[in-house]
C-alpha cells in the first residue's frame, strides 16, 4: 500500500466512534433513511441485485441496500470503520458481507455485480480514474456504477489530510460534478448523468437544523457497455 494510502487509511481508522453521529454522514431519523431507500431505488433499480459498496465504511449504503433486500457486499481498508459497519450489521436477517479491501482494486473474484456503489469516496481516491475501470470490469455488462457525492465551494477548506496527501487527490475539491463525469467518462462507462438529490437535501435541513445548509448532493451515474 502507497505511503499516501496508508496516511488516508490512519485517519479513517481514528475515526468511527463519532461518524454515525455527524449530520449528512449518519442517519438522522426514519424520514432521512425513507428519503435514501427511495433514492437507491430510483438509482439501482428494484432487489434483489447484487451489488458492490466501496469504501463503503461504517456500512452506510450497504447496510441500506441490504435491507432494501439486495445481496450486498462492502469493502473498506479501514479495519475500524468496517467493525462499526459488521456491529451494526447484526441486526439485520441478511446482512451484508464486509471485507477489508482496496476500493480502486476490488477482488478479482468480484464480478458480474449489477452495480457498484459508493458515497463519499471519490473525493478521497488518489486513482479515481483506474478504480472507476476497475468497477467498470467488476459490473455485469449493462451494469451500473452510483457515486454520490457533494459539491459545494467550501469542500477544499476541510483537509483532514497532511497537504501533500491532499495535493495527490485528483477530485478532492468535489465543486462541479462536470469533473466526475468526466471521470466516468475516460473509464469508459457510458450514459453518463449528474442526478440531484434534492429529495435527500430537504429531508436532511429538517432532520439537522442545527447543521447549516446541507451540501448540494449529487448522484453521479454511469453504465458499463452491454
Ligand atoms: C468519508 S468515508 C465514507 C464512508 C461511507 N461510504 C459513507 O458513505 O459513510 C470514506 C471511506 O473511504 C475509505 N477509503 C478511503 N480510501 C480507500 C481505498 N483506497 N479503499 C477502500 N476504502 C477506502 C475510508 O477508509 C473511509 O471508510
Amino acid at each position: 500500500m502507497s505511503a499516501h494510502q496508508e496516511e488516508i487509511t490512519r485517519y479513517w481508522d481514528a475515526r468511527p466512534g463519532s461518524y454515525d453521529t455527524e449530520a449528512y454522514h449518519g442517519l438522522g431519523d426514519d424520514r432521512e433513511k425513507a428519503a435514501w431507500l427511495s433514492a437507491l431505488a430510483d438509482l439501482i433499480g428494484q432487489p434483489p441485485l447484487d451489488v458492490l459498496d466501496v469504501g463503503t465504511g461504517t456500512g452506510f449504503l450497504a447496510l441500506l441496500l441490504a435491507e432494501a433486500g439486495h445481496r450486498t457486499r462492502g469493502i473498506d481498508l479501514s479495519t475500524a470503520m468496517l467493525a462499526e459497519a459488521q456491529r451494526k450489521a447484526t441486526a439485520l436477517a441478511t446482512p451484508p458481507t464486509f471485507v477489508i479491501g482496496d476500493a480502486t482494486q476490488p477482488p478479482s473474484d468480484i464480478t458480474g455485480m449489477d452495480a457498484v456503489v459508493c458515497r463519499h469516496l471519490l473525493w478521497t481516491l488518489t486513482e479515481p480514474v483506474q478504480a472507476l475501470q476497475n468497477w467498470r470490469v467488476a459490473l455485469r455488462p449493462g451494469g451500473r456504477v452510483v457515486a454520490i457525492e457533494w459539491f459545494q465551494e467550501t469542500a477544499g477548506a476541510w483537509q483532514p489530510y497532511s497537504d501533500e496527501v491532499v495535493a495527490s487527490l485528483p477530485l478532492r475539491r468535489l465543486v462541479d460534478p462536470q469533473q466526475v463525469i468526466e471521470a466516468f467518462e475516460a473509464a469508459g462507462l457510458s450514459n453518463v448523468r449528474a442526478v440531484r438529490l434534492d429529495a435527500i437535501e430537504q429531508v436532511e435541513r429538517e432532520v439537522w437544523p442545527d447543521a447549516g445548509d446541507p451540501p448540494e448532493r449529487y448522484a453521479i451515474t454511469g453504465d458499463r457497455p452491454a
